[in-house]
């Protein structure tokens, strides 16, 4: 339960960001959470490096945690996973007045903010990324849910957490690849709001990532905020390079390319018809090109993947078919817009260039 007293008005979520914010995790939530009982969920390799951490800090501010571990790897993001964390919850006593905590990438925020959701009707659901992903992108939004066999993320609810703790420290035991599709996400932000982080991108300091997390999720909140719903258009200008970052996801079977990987060639097949229909300029598209590798991030297919596969895992619906396609395109650095100007046929295009 939230504290009474914090409740008057619209619900805020509180973000903290810096270094050794585990140790205060405990004190942080009696700030605003009532508990006792609270649910700890993460996955099969986080509870090791961190859960025990979190539980001590939890259990010396008065709550009475439990850890709840579900195996690690998107598979894991499922009703069923759903219901067994749900039946544990239920027999550790946990009620109203209770709250969860996500401890982990984005596959535990996803799953422990719907399970928050759901759960008693809705509890405040707290998050600790430790991603860069996690941190810069999924715990901002509200967007929670599951995957379903036939596709990604088509159960959720929007269910804003209460608190979110990022703690720079996570990322020391976070393997290269990972941190590098986080910058996928940021330098996607940097593209379609923000020129000046853009050029300073080039030289950043992996030792002091806090005022670069924390300028990201102020780009983020400050689009979610003008079209919570996804209704304007707005919030869609964050599917920067994901349409046909999606499909190459897809067409690697969610194996060959991490989310921010698909991303990443997703950007630069949007930085084509971006060239083609948007005006824009050819060193700018290089110039992100640049960035993206400067990450070690692909920016060209390998030369054997099957194009035609990606095509395929275009989103066909009518509306697709139709000709037109509702495409976020860039027509500089710093800015974007949503365009019904775009064929298949572009895109056809932009991803045989790849
Ligand atoms: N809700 C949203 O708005 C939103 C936005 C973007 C992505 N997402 C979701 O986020 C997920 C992807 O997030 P992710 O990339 O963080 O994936 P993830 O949660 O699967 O984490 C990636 C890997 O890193 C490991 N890991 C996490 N933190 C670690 C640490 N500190 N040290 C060592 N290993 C660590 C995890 O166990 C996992 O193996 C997807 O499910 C995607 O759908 C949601
Ligand atoms: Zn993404």
């Amino acid at each position: 339960m939230i504290k009474p007293e914090l409740l008057p008005g619209k619900q805020r979520c509180r973000i903290e960001i810096g270094a050794a914010l585990l140790a205060r995790t405990g004190e942080l939530i009696r700030e605003i959470l009532v508990g006792p009982h609270c649910a700890i969920i993460s996955d099969s390799n986080v509870a090791p490096l961190f859960g025990d951490h979190v539980k001590q800090r939890l259990a010396s501010s008065g709550f009475q945690p439990v850890l709840i571990t579900v195996p690690a790897g998107e598979t894991s993001k499922t009703l069923e996973q759903v219901g067994a964390i749900c039946d544990q919850m239920i027999g550790a006593g946990l009620d109203r007045q209770s709250f969860v905590i996500g401890l982990g990438g984005g596959m535990v925020g996803d799953i422990s903010g719907f399970v928050a959701a759901i759960y008693e009707r809705g509890i405040p659901h707290v998050q600790i990324p430790t991603t860069l992903l996690g941190m810069v992108d999924s715990s901002i939004g509200g967007k929670t849910g599951v995957n379903t066999r036939d596709g990604k993320n088509l159960i959720g609810a929007v269910h804003h957490p209460s608190l979110v703790i990022d703690d720079v420290d996570f990322l020391k035991t976070l393997p290269r690849r990972q941190l590098n599709q986080g910058f996928a996400e940021i330098i996607k932000h940097a593209i379609i709001a923000d020129a000046e982080m853009f050029t300073a991108l080039r030289r950043v300091d992996l030792s002091n990532l806090a005022p670069l997390i924390r300028r990201n999720i102020e780009i983020k909140s400050r689009i979610v905020a003008k079209d919570e719903l996804d209704q304007t258009g707005e919030r869609a200008l964050l599917n920067f390079g994901h349409t046909v970052g999606h499909a190459v996801e897809r067409a690697g079977d969610y194996r060959e390319f991490l989310h921010g990987e698909a991303v990443s060639l997703g950007i630069v097949a949007a930085c084509a018809i971006s060239i083609k229909k948007a005006g824009l300029p050819k060193d700018q598209r290089d110039a992100i090109v640049d960035l993206l590798s400067a990450f070690e991030l692909p920016t060209r297919l390998p030369a054997n993947f099957p194009r035609a596969k990606i095509f395929n895992a275009l989103p066909f619906d009518k509306k697709f078919e139709r000709g037109k396609v509702s495409f976020v395109m860039t027509p500089a650095i710093g800015s974007a817009r949503l365009s019904s100007d775009v064929t298949m046929e572009d895109i056809r295009e932009a991803i045989d260039q790849l």
